[in-house]
């Protein structure tokens, strides 16, 4: 490997714990940067008894001396940012140009996109994606759309912005009346909020791409901080039940302005079992007592719109796919600890359709298959306090080793509670984690 980089995705639906290692690991590195999603993401850090959920504000912010960056991919909704940002501020952390940098080619997510999003699937009634109604899906649907984009380094000039917004809430306003009945928005007050917006965060908003890319040269290091899961990828995953931009590790040269060479090391972070917030095949559910128990101890409830989360066993069978398109060099386990008091676990080792056994994965077709089970072995101690990787049960032990013999893969760290000392330095090759 002869980047110095770190990159952290997904292998799953998302809310893997990706927060808790990128906290973890942003301190050895002088960039953290964000490649995709937008204000969907909410990743939890823990630091001492303090919370933090953050949503478009890369999780770096919390060190001193990184310098955090969103990046072109990302779908930037400077209503989140600015809100997000004073939050911060007003519990002390330094938020400024010195450490948060916003790509100036980042596509901005408007007002008429978050209700594009609503009622869009409010029209879809039972077929409806369960977005987080962040307007993601209808940004990047402008960014591909390109005339009635609007990129974030347009925000500074207030003229030209005020007559773009007052031509495209136009243009808007007529398919939300023709397609919903709606009476549509006030593009006057739109365009004057986000001049407003635009003047508050002008210091912040720049070429990002070409600043990472002379890191790169000066050799100092970048984190890059994924968001959402791999099998929510806009082309690799559980299509159309996916977000609308690319999440893997395959996603960051283009969405940080970056070369593929300076991916770097990919660390895939892995919940112990699997978590999904939203529609959309999930072929290891557990709708039972067995999904209640993981739900209540892993207090799996969204962190950015607080639904309950489907739970259910691990797929080994979809993280080997994942790791394997992302490149993963190593695994991060999260949530072992939520795992003790069942007398057995089980893992997918692979999926049937109509009794023959699938030879090649396809995210796509995952509506159609059942799921193989391995039943292990539980554990019934409580693991929170565990600190190297011989303090753990023999069981939990053995569950980890049959995860790297499955996944073909090393499990570098393993987090046994959401508190930054609560996570086990195991096989991990990245100095910021042993
Ligand atoms: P992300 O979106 O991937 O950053 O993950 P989220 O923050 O949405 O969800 C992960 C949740 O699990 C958060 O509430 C974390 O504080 C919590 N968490 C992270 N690691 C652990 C762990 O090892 N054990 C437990 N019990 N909770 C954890
Ligand atoms: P983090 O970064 C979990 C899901 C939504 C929905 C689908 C499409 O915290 O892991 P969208 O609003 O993106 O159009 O919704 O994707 N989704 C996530 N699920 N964690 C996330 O982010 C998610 N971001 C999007 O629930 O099913
Ligand atoms: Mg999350």
């Amino acid at each position: 490997m002869s980047s110095k980089n770190v990159t952290v995705v997904g292998l799953q639906w998302g809310d893997e714990g990706k927060g808790k290692i990128v906290d973890c690991l942003a301190k050895t590195h002088r960039y953290v940067a964000r490649f995709c999603g937008g204000a969907n993401a909410g990743h939890s850090v823990n630091v001492g008894d303090e919370k933090f959920a953050m949503h478009l504000i890369p999780c770096g912010i919390l060190h001193d001396g990184v310098r955090n960056v969103i990046g072109n991919g990302v779908a930037f909704d400077p209503a989140v940012a600015t809100e997000e940002i004073a939050a911060l501020q007003a519990r002390g952390v330094k938020v400024g140009p010195e450490n948060m940098l916003i790509s100036d080619a980042a596509n901005v997510v408007m007002p008429y996109h978050k209700l594009q999003d609503t009622l869009s699937e409010k029209q879809l009634g039972k077929g409806k994606i369960g977005t987080t109604a962040r307007g993601i899906g209808p940004c990047y649907c402008d960014k591909s759309t390109r005339v009635t984009a609007i990129r974030a380094g347009e925000l500074t000039d207030a003229d030209n912005l005020t007559a773009k917004i007052l031509r495209i809430v136009e243009q808007k306003n007529t398919i939300f009346s023709a397609l919903y009945g709606e009476a549509g928005l006030d593009g006057e007050a739109i365009a004057a909020q986000y001049v407003e917006y635009g003047r508050q965060l002008a210091p912040m908003i720049c070429n990002t791409g070409g600043i990472l890319r002379e890191a790169i040269q000066n050799g100092e290091g970048i984190l890059f901080e994924g968001g959402q899961g791999s099998l929510l990828d806009i082309d690799h995953g559980t299509f159309p039940f996916v977000t609308s931009s690319p999440v893997t590790a395959c996603g960051v040269p283009s969405g940080a302005g970056v070369p593929p060479s300076e991916v770097g090391t990919v660390v895939g972070i892995i919940k112990a079992y699997t978590s999904r917030v939203g529609a959309g095949p999930f072929p290891t559910e557990q709708d039972n007592e067995i999904g209640e128990f993981l739900r209540e101890r892993g207090h799996e409830y969204g962190t950015t719109t607080g639904r309950p989360r489907r739970c259910g066993w691990f797929d080994a069978f979809a993280v080997k796919y994942a790791a394997d398109l992302s490149g993963v060099n190593e695994f991060a386990v999260m949530l072992l600890d939520v795992l003790s008091g069942m007398d057995e676990i089980g893992i997918c080792t692979g999926y049937t359709v109509a009794g023959q056994a699938v030879t090649r994965f396809d995210a796509a077709a995952m509506a159609e298959v059942k799921p193989v089970y391995e039943m292990v072995p539980g554990w019934q101690e409580d693991i929170t306090g565990c600190r190297s990787f011989d303090e753990l049960p023999a069981a939990a032990k053995s569950y980890i080793g049959r995860l790297e013999e499955l996944l073909a893969r090393p499990v570098g760290v393993i987090s046994v509670g959401p508190k930054r000392s609560q996570t086990i330095p195991h096989k991990t090759s990245i100095g910021g984690l042993r």
